[in-house]
């Protein structure tokens, strides 16, 4: 499996560079985006359960508040990230929790192809992975990559930072749309690039809240069914 390099055009350099800031960072402080689970992971178990989902792919997992939730709800966890350290943390916690038979984790980084092969995944979930520092043309890939994966019907679910959060203005502009923030970089979602991203899928739901002080943008959408 790669880790630390880029598949295809974006920058190698900012892309080892964070990779590095998120592993200290997970080593640093474990536990680093705490134990409660995201928002939009509750809504993913309500839609995964109705729609009868029992596996799920999670990428960008971190230490896995949200893939614990998920396996606690019964659902069966691939989940994926870059850093080996923040997987680590989320193994001892599926363990200490004795969800392990319900929780793998494997190091990969988002900017290669997927692993699965296609049409093989009934339901993604990520959450505030895909406003990380990618370039437009890693973006388009990895949505492309989740779309080849997904079973006709399956679902993906993500949130991302929103465009609208009034903190986007102290964060500097850098080039590709990324902004740069406390060596941070990352990018701000609106409408227009969610809709771009759909463009192959059935937008099901672009819903804004409030987490943590931050504006972001849920987003569900399914990868057709082909027309018979
Ligand atoms: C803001 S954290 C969110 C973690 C987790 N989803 C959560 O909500 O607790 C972003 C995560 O994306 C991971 N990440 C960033 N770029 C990545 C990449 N290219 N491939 C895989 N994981 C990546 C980071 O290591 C980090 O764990």
């Amino acid at each position: 499996m790669h880790t630390g390099h880029t598949g295809n055009s974006g920058n190698v350099e900012l892309a080892r560079a964070q990779q590095e800031r998120w592993d200290s960072a997970y080593a640093r402080r474990p536990e680093l985006h705490g134990v409660e689970p995201s928002a939009a992971v509750r809504r993913a178990v309500e839609l995964f359960g109705a729609a009868g989902i029992v596996d799920v792919l999670e990428l960008g997992a971190g230490h896995g508040r949200d893939a614990l939730f998920l396996a606690r709800h019964g659902f069966s966890v691939h989940a994926t990230d870059f850093s080996e350290t923040a997987l680590d943390q989320l193994r001892h916690a599926a363990q200490r929790e004795g969800l392990d038979d319900r929780v793998t984790a494997a190091l990969h980084d988002v900017r290669d192809p997927l692993p699965p092969a296609d049409a093989t995944v009934n339901a993604v979930f990520a959450n505030l992975l895909l406003n990380m520092a990618f370039s437009p043309s890693e973006l388009r890939s990895l949505v492309a990559e989740i779309h080849r994966v997904l079973c006709p019907g399956g679902v993906f679910v993500y949130a991302v930072w929103s465009a609208d959060d009034p903190q986007a203005e102290h964060w500097q502009q850098l080039e590709d749309g990324l902004a740069g923030h406390d060596g941070f970089v990352g990018r701000f979602f609106d409408k227009e690039l969610v809709g771009a991203l759909g463009e192959d899928w059935s937008l099901d739901e672009v819903t804004p809240y409030q987490e943590e002080q931050r504006l972001m943008l849920r987003v569900t959408m399914t990868k057709a069914a082909p027309e018979s």
